[in-house]
């Protein structure tokens, strides 16, 4: 099939580039004219496992094509998705300008009938707002089809979970529409689900607002599990037996971040206070996480009663392993709080550092590797659990720290190892590993 797709970013790129990879002609639509001079050149703007690789192979077999002009892009396409952004507005909603633009684009330089596939999230209704201005901008009055068909890619493992995700929602009332895109999606093998339009777009913001409250729920459960002296590891595991429940997205830790959960869950907030409902568990669930995200800072506090000159090594400063993306990582709440507090930060991050130092505050300052940020550093605390992280030993810590005080963010430690290193540790839901030496 032909396919435009309408903006770069995470979605629109690993979309692109993996129907391209099926065999489909991809056209990829964006304003930025430097960004798009750096994708013909096979150069990725972000950083996602696998995707310049996959990126450079359909370029040069011809059917992967980057351009700003949308009368190119659209000028053969059956299907044009729109993939542009939907940031949050500073009062909570989404912003949805470049929706909005999409859609007058569309509607200026379409030249034929096409599907228009919306992939940005966006609140219940707006997909057919998106049809209504396509029409009112319309010039050549070609016939429009609207499916929503939401996304649900985790970055980092972006391209992985575009082939291999666990369902794919069709939402649109057209049954011809909804017969081209479940041929376009059939070889990836992953069941599509069929339902209307309204029901496709709130399918995402449920889906993310639940997993945003699974995360909450078990950091709520690991601060009760340390008052009441149970190992919230332990409690999450068995938890996770009940397949009613399930293994995943109870990792207790210093909260969610992103682009997707804290925005979405903002979003839903306020789609549901449109129409007079209070959605309160969401509410709480967005409270939970803005408080777990300092927690660490707080623990440290207990322990030193005050943290002003003291060298604080962050280990991690990305939301998440393996990706760049420092949106709402809780290493800013860190960093921030702990530069108020008068601590020296020393950041380290084996990918994210460029992006963090434009986020977090001027005085923190970056490391090069973990050796050189816990360097003379009085505590260090875990904030992402990357690999490079994780492989520290604990005698790391002892040699090249002052006297090793741990907080862990992420329960990268078995607590049993570090008391047989007589090292004091902290984490997440468990009971803290305390040395002769430690002041409490
Ligand atoms: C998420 C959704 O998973 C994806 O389906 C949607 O399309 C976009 O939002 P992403 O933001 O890339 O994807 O990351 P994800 O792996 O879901 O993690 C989000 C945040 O939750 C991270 O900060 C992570 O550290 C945190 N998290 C996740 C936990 O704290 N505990 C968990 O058990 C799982």
């Amino acid at each position: 099939m032909n396919i435009a797709v309408i903006g770069t970013g995470y979605v629109g790129l690993v979309t692109g580039v993996c129907l391209a990879e099926t065999g489909n002609r991809v056209t990829c639509i964006d304003v930025d004219e430097q960004k798009v001079l750096k994708l013909r050149d096979g150069i990725s703007p972000i950083y996602e496992p696998g995707l310049e690789s996959l990126m450079i192979e359909n370029l040069s077999r011809g059917r992967l094509h980057f351009t700003c002009a949308h009368e190119e892009g659209f000028r053969e396409a059956d299907l044009i998705f729109i993939c542009v952004g939907t940031p949050q507005r500073p009062d909570g909603p989404a912003d949805l300008s470049y929706i909005e633009q999409a859609a007058r684009d569309i509607g200026r330089h379409l030249v034929k009938p096409a599907v228009i596939v919306v992939k940005s999230t966006v609140p219940v209704g707006t997909n057919e707002h998106v049809k209504a201005v396509i029409a009112a901008n319309s010039r050549h009055s070609c016939q429009v089809r609207i499916v929503s068909n939401p996304e649900f890619l985790r970055e980092g493992s972006a391209v992985s979970d575009t082939f291999h995700g666990d369902r794919i929602v069709i939402g649109t009332e057209d049954d011809e529409a909804a017969e081209l895109m479940t041929e376009l999606y059939r070889p990836f093998g992953i069941p599509v689900y069929r339902t209307d339009l309204r029901s496709a777009e709130m399918i995402k913001y449920a889906s993310n607002a639940f997993l945003a409250a699974k995360i909450s729920f078990i950091n709520e459960i690991s601060n009760v599990c340390e008052k009441l002296g149970a190992d919230v590891e332990s409690v999450a595991y068995g938890m996770g037996l009940d397949q009613r429940i399930g293994p995943q997205f109870l990792k207790a830790g210093i909260g969610y971040g992103g682009s997707c959960f804290p925005k979405d869950t903002n979003a839903l907030v306020q789609i549901a206070g449109n129409v007079h409902y209070e959605f309160k568990l969401l509410k709480s669930v967005i409270e939970v996480n803005r408080d777990q995200q300092t927690k660490l800072v707080h623990k440290a506090l207990e322990r030193f009663g005050s943290l002003k000159g003291l060298r604080v090594a962050l280990l991690g400063l990305a939301f998440k392993p393996h990706t760049d993306d420092m949106r709402e990582a809780p290493s800013i709440a860190v960093a921030r709080l702990l530069t108020e507090l008068g601590a020296q930060v020393v950041g380290y991050d084996p990918v994210a550092a460029t992006q963090a130092a434009r986020v977090l505050p001027p005085e923190v300052v970056y490391a090069a590797d973990p050796q050189q940020a816990l360097s003379g550093s009085d505590l260090a605390m875990i904030l992402t659990e990357w690999p490079q992280i994780r492989a520290l030993e604990p005698a790391d810590f002892r040699r090249w720290m002052n006297e090793p005080v741990v907080f862990d963010g992420r329960n990268c430690y078995d607590p049993q190892q570090m008391k047989s290193m007589n090292m004091e540790y902290h984490s997440i839901g468990r009971a803290s590993v305390l040395t002769e030496l430690s002041v409490i």
